[in-house]
């Protein structure tokens, strides 16, 4: 079975002109995916419905099996994470370690103190992060915040996870270390789904690209 089905679903936010229009594609847990298309085609907006932000308006999506629409956010993030365009809007501990701390315990329920801290100090030593965690995530550069937010999904122990944009803003420097990361995470077998429209980020680091066109109509290749 697919982890992913989007079955012949459409969408429109209120009162404007339909983002997708019987659009349908399938992917494997282990899969990972590029999202391409032109600014205003509707590649955050199908995060978002892949979620379960937002709902079909025809159609279905389904994650392994059931309509994300019927799951809630909580259970669809249970083995789906999401780094966000902007990872401000995700950061809220005092701690860059108490910020990775808090996916685990949520998902987790009370682990033992040292398996909570044996996990916490892996995902930050694997985003190199280890020398930031008495900081204030806020303060963080944007590659550091993009990075915190991975560690927190890998944390909780989230198989699959979508990232928009995650290019944007970065130096070189810091566009090296994220590539480093991502090439870790598929070592690891994880799958995801990278939102770009920076094609040479999408052939490093997936294998199949969705094409968005803008016209209510998605390829998937
Ligand atoms: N919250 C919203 N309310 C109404 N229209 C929106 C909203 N968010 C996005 N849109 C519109 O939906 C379309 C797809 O947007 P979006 O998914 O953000 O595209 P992309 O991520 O590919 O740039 C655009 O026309 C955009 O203006
Ligand atoms: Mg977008």
């Amino acid at each position: 079975m697919s982890f992913y089905r989007v079955i012949r679903m459409s969408f429109s936010y209120p009162g404007s002109a339909p983002v997708f229009n019987e659009v349908s594609f399938e992917l494997d847990k282990n899969e990972r995916i590029g999202f391409l298309g032109p600014n205003g085609s509707g590649k955050t907006t199908m995060a978002r419905l892949m979620m379960g932000i937002l709902k079909p308006v025809r159609g279905q999506v389904l994650l392994e099996g059931t309509p994300v629409s019927t799951m809630g956010l909580a259970r669809v993030g249970k083995s789906v994470g999401f780094v966000f365009q902007n990872p401000d809007k995700q950061l809220f501990a005092p701690t860059v370690w108490e910020q990775v701390a808090f996916g685990v315990r949520m998902e987790k329920g009370a682990l033992r103190e040292r398996e909570l801290d044996e996990r916490v100090d892996y995902w930050l030593n694997f985003f190199e992060l280890s020398d930031l965690k008495d900081r204030f995530p806020f303060y963080l550069s944007r590659g550091q915040k993009q990075r915190l937010v991975l560690a927190q999904v890998m944390a909780r122990g989230a198989d699959f996870f979508f990232m928009d944009e995650p290019t944007t803003g970065l130096d070189v420097l810091r566009l090296k270390k994220l590539d480093r990361c991502l090439e870790a995470l598929k070592d690891s077998g994880r799958g995801y789904i990278i939102i770009s429209h920076d094609r040479d980020f999408l052939k490093r680091h997936t294998q199949r690209l969705i094409h968005f066109a803008g016209n209510g109509m998605v390829k998937a290749l």
